[in-house]
């Protein structure tokens, strides 16, 4: 089997952010820089901040990377930026079917594959967000609804390198309720079984993240799970000294 991939610790910073922010990546950059860690880490933030931070994060490891592409390369699309784009402002990741966008815009899972398609297509890694909502947990219809989701998002050419899945289950999201380590390790099971299963090697080199209320009370007991290989963080990833306290996971 391969050796498990090297972690990633994401941050998604949503609509939040002004040019201001910058300060808080460049006190993160800082801390990695002073106690390096084991794990990439990458800040996803608004498409206005791509640019001004891929300058304040010029000399550091820190990853940028945007929350949403086009499935189009370019055109009459207004308001929409594209994978082309985000690669041509430094960036080597781009989110994909996050479940705000899913819900918020409709997005469906053949919508977030072309999505994803068009990522690789610029050499960007596609981080492809799936997870079920209360109402389908519920049901107990968890593992049906991640196995739809992976079958209908995942490009067919899907690589170690180019996707990595972020598991998020919807009701854990900026509620401060998560899954027990137990739940987790039960999902990122079988999502491991089934890149396996489709992707051979490569789905066993795949990184699979968590994300939903991760923060720094319990990033090491998350991050330790079987098959999670690093976090998608949402509100912990605006505040320097929380982001830190989350990567402090891996050092
Ligand atoms: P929170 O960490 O705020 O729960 O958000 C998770 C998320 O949606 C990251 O993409």
């Amino acid at each position: 089997m391969a050796d498990a991939p090297r972690p990633l610790v994401a941050g998604n910073w949503k609509m939040n952010g002004l040019l201001a922010g910058r300060e808080e990546a460049r006190l993160v950059a800082e801390r990695i820089a002073a106690r390096p860690a084991a794990c990439d880490v990458l800040i996803c933030p608004p498409f206005t901040l791509i640019a001004p931070l891929a300058k304040t994060l010029d000399k550091s490891a820190i990853l940028r990377g945007g929350q949403d592409c086009h499935p189009a390369q370019s055109g009459a699309h207004t308001g929409n930026v594209s994978a082309e784009m985000l690669s041509d402002l430094t960036c080597s990741h781009v989110i994909v079917g996050h479940s705000e966008r899913r819900a918020d815009h409709g997005e469906s899972d053949v919508l977030v594959r072309a999505k994803a398609e068009a990522a690789i297509s610029q050499s960007l890694t596609a981080i492809v967000c799936i997870g079920e909502t209360e109402a389908e947990r519920d049901r107990g219809e968890t593992l049906d609804v991640v196995k739809r989701q992976l079958a209908g998002s995942v490009p067919y050419a899907a690589t170690a390198a180019s996707v990595t899945i972020a598991y998020e289950p919807v009701w854990a999201i900026g509620t401060g309720r998560t899954p027990t380590p137990d739940d987790v390790a039960e999902v990122h099971g079988v999502i491991r079984n089934e890149l396996a299963s489709r992707f051979g090697q490569d789905g066993h080199g795949m990184r699979i993240l968590y994300g939903g209320s991760v923060k720094p009370a319990n990033a090491s007991e998350l991050m330790s799970v079987a098959n999670v290989d690093g976090a998608l963080v949402g509100g912990a990833s605006l505040k320097a000294d929380d982001f830190d306290g989350i990567i402090e996971a891996y050092r």
